[in-house]
């Protein structure tokens, strides 16, 4: 495998440093772009893996429809630099959740900033804080395709809470919304594809069943990394919503979903010192790399990372500065020398990081700044 800094010389990089591979990045984000014309579906991507306003801004050039995020610090960065359709597809519970939503609506009214209704009560509660403002507040009804998380059951509940949400004058229903996060567990990429089509198949025989009354034109968003070209790909489908597959990660590789190819993410970090013939210790830790070895907790990769072109050496332990990586005790890697990792989980590596090192296929150097990194609000 090819290393991302080839050309440049080890000397010239300070430790640890997030890079993404524009290359790379540019593919992935054409090819769920291509994807996504192909089968008629709009992109709302999840801004969560990398909080960046260039890589947004690629995928809005790409032809996203707006996008994705789980928190309102989120949205408001990028509300600020002037996106029109923001989706916090996250429970907004407080008083001052729904404060901060309305002054956003308030602070952009070009823009349409939408939420997620998960039960009865919260869709009354919304309803009646958007009559009190006088607006009208878009809301998806989030359904559980079986992550197990937030959602209610597909069927008959999820048509219940539709009819709900139609009768309450401050809400605006838009559709049926779900996430099968549930697909980081998958132990190969064909139960990946059974969640995938299940995930759809669950929202549109809900639809059907609002269709029999009269309940037409719901949009049907789905979407998470793994199952994305399967679900995405189920006619009925109006729109996606990946995150992570702009950078992909170790977890990807494993399920059968990237190859190490394409993972645009990478961690370059420095071995700092060698105490055994079989251990070296790189100063990416825990603060780097996080500690999570997958998204949704999946864990079954080994290690916290691949090593590019040291596929034997695995990364055993993490502490806040330190990894400790077990190589052979013929490992002709030394002290000071930088290693290239793809990390397990890319989204929270991101969020660890201030900036984004960007090279260009030439070799040239950006730097992003991660705009909504600690927006935890
Ligand atoms: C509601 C929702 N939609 C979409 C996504 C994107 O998922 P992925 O990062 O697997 O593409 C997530 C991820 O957490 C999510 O929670």
């Amino acid at each position: 495998m090819a290393q991302l800094w080839q050309g440049l010389t080890a000397e010239e990089w300070d430790t640890p440093q997030v890079v993404v591979h524009r290359g790379r990045l540019q593919d992935n984000i054409a090819s769920m772009a291509a994807f996504a014309r192909q089968h008629g579906v709009q992109v709302r991507p999840h801004v969560k893996t990398h909080k960046t306003w260039e890589i947004f801004a690629m995928q809005q050039a790409a032809g996203a429809v707006g996008l994705t995020c789980a928190k309102l610090g989120e949205a408001e960065v990028f509300l600020q630099r002037g996106v029109k359709s923001v989706l916090v597809a996250y429970p907004l519970v407080g008083t001052r959740k729904l404060e901060r939503l309305f002054e956003l609506m308030t602070r952009f009214p070009a823009a349409e900033v939408q939420t997620i209704v998960d039960s009865p009560e919260r869709a009354a509660e919304l309803a009646q804080a958007a009559a009190a403002q006088g607006v009208e507040l878009p809301v998806w009804v989030k359904v559980d395709s079986g992550l197990r998380r937030v959602g209610v059951s597909p069927g008959a509940p999820a048509a219940e809470l539709v009819r709900e949400v139609r009768k309450l004058s401050g809400l605006r229903l838009l559709g049926l919304l779900t996430h099968a996060g549930h697909a980081y567990g998958a132990a190969s990429y064909e139960q990946v594809a059974e969640i995938g089509a299940a995930e759809a198949g669950c929202l549109l025989e809900t639809a059907e069943l609002l269709a029999a009354e009269g309940v037409t034109g719901l949009g049907i968003s789905v979407g998470s990394t793994p199952t994305v070209k399967v679900s995405g790909a189920v006619p009925g489908v109006t729109e996606i919503r990946p995150g992570n597959y702009v950078f992909y990660d170790a977890t990807q590789v494993r399920l059968g979903v990237a190859t190490p190819e394409q993972c645009a993410l990478r961690v370059l970090t420095r071995v700092v010192a060698r105490p055994e013939a079989g251990r070296i210790v790189i100063d990416a830790g825990a603060k780097t790399l996080a500690l999570d070895k997958g998204a949704h907790g999946s864990d079954a990769v080994a290690g916290h990372g691949l090593i590019v072109g040291h596929e034997g050496a695995v990364i055993e332990r993490l502490s806040e500065e330190h990894g400790v990586v077990r190589i052979a005790e013929d490992s002709p890697i030394r002290v000071g020398d930088v290693l290239e990792i793809i990390p397990n989980h890319s989204c929270p590596v991101a969020n660890l990081t201030d900036e984004l090192t960007a090279i260009g296929e030439d070799g040239s150097l950006e730097t992003w700044n991660v705009i909504a990194r600690g927006k935890m609000r």
